[in-house]
C-alpha cells in the first residue's frame, strides 16, 4: 500500500463519520449557498459520504431532486438509512467511484461535492466525469482542502506522527493538500470547465476543550491506522503531544480550532 491510500476506511468508519458532521456544517451551507439549486432541477452530490451536503439540500428544498453517489457503499448505507429515517423521496443514493460514474451524457442541472475531490484515486479523470454528467450551463461547486498549514487538524497529525511511526502507515497527507497551489484550478480547465473561480474561506472547529477534541478523533476513528501503529505505551505521549499543538487554540469559549478549504465553482 502506498501512502496515498492510506486514507481512513471509509466504509468502516462511516457509522462514526457524523462526529464531525457539526464541526464542518458551515462548509456545507457556503457550498449550498453557490450551488443555488433551484426548484425542479436535478443535482448529483458526489463523494456524499454520509450524505452531506445532499441532505440538508433536499431537506431545505424539497422540489429539488438530489442522487448521491459515494465510492464506499458503508458511508452510502448510513447516507440511505438517514435518507430514509427523515423521511425524504427527493433524494436517493448509490454506490460508485466519481471516476466511474454511470449516468447519461449532459444529466444534472448542477454538481456538489463537499471534500471528495482532493481524495479520488483519479481527481482528472473524476473530474472529466463530472464535466460529462453536466448539462451545458450547468453549475459545479466543489470544496476541497488546501494547504496543510490551514487544515490544522491534520497538520497536527503529520507533526505528531512524522516520527513515531513508519512511513507505510503516516496519513495520506499529500493526497490531502493535493488540490491546492492551482492544481484544482487547472484539473478543472483541462476537464472542460470554464468561468472557474475559486476562493479561500475560513471556518472553525469548536470544541469545549481539548479532551473533547481527543476523543472525537478517537470514537471517529479518523487516525486508527495512525493510533494502531503505535507501540505500546506510546498513545499518552502522542495525546500530550496533540495537546501541546493544541493549547493556543484554549480560548474562554473553548477550543476554537480554524480551518481553510477552498470554494471552487465551474460552469460547463
Ligand atoms: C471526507 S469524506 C466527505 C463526505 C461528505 N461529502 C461530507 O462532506 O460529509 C470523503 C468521502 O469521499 C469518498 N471518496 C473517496 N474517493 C472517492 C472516489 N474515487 N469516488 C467517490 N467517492 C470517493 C469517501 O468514501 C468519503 O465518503
Amino acid at each position: 500500500m502506498s501512502r496515498a491510500d492510506n486514507q481512513p476506511d471509509w466504509g468502516a468508519l462511516a457509522e462514526k463519520f457524523d462526529l464531525w458532521a457539526p464541526h464542518i456544517a458551515p462548509v456545507g451551507d457556503a457550498l449550498l449557498a453557490v450551488l443555488d439549486a433551484q426548484p425542479g432541477e436535478h443535482i448529483l452530490d458526489l463523494a456524499s459520504g454520509t450524505g452531506e451536503p445532499a441532505l440538508t439540500l433536499a431537506k431545505r428544498q424539497p422540489l429539488v431532486k438530489i442522487t448521491g453517489t459515494d465510492a464506499a457503499d458503508g458511508m452510502v448505507q448510513v447516507a440511505a438509512r438517514k435518507a430514509r429515517e427523515q423521511p425524504l423521496d427527493n433524494l436517493s443514493f448509490q454506490t460508485m467511484a466519481a471516476e466511474a460514474l454511470s449516468f447519461p451524457d449532459d444529466h444534472f442541472d448542477r454538481l456538489s461535492c463537499r471534500f471528495g475531490v482532493m481524495l479520488f484515486a483519479d481527481p482528472a479523470m473524476g473530474l472529466q466525469q463530472m464535466y460529462r454528467v453536466l448539462k451545458p450551463g450547468g453549475r459545479c461547486v466543489l470544496a476541497v482542502w488546501d494547504t496543510l498549514e490551514g487544515m490544522t487538524g491534520v497538520h497536527w497529525t503529520q507533526q505528531v506522527f512524522k516520527n513515531r511511526i513508519p512511513e507505510s502507515e503516516q496519513p495520506a497527507v499529500d493526497k490531502i493538500v493535493s488540490m491546492s497551489g492551482g492544481v484544482l484550478e487547472k484539473l478543472l480547465a483541462q476537464a472542460g470547465f470554464v468561468g472557474i473561480e475559486t476562493q479561500l474561506k475560513r471556518f472553525e472547529y469548536q470544541f469545549p476543550d481539548f479532551a473533547a477534541y481527543w476523543q472525537n478523533c478517537v470514537d471517529s476513528a479518523i487516525m486508527k491506522q495512525q493510533l494502531d501503529a503505535l507501540k505500546t505505551g506510546q498513545l499518552d505521549e502522542v495525546r500530550n503531544a496533540f495537546a501541546e499543538l493544541a493549547a493556543p487554540y484554549q480560548t474562554n469559549d473553548g477550543l476554537v480550532i480554524p480551518h481553510e478549504y477552498r470554494l471552487a465553482i465551474a460552469l460547463k
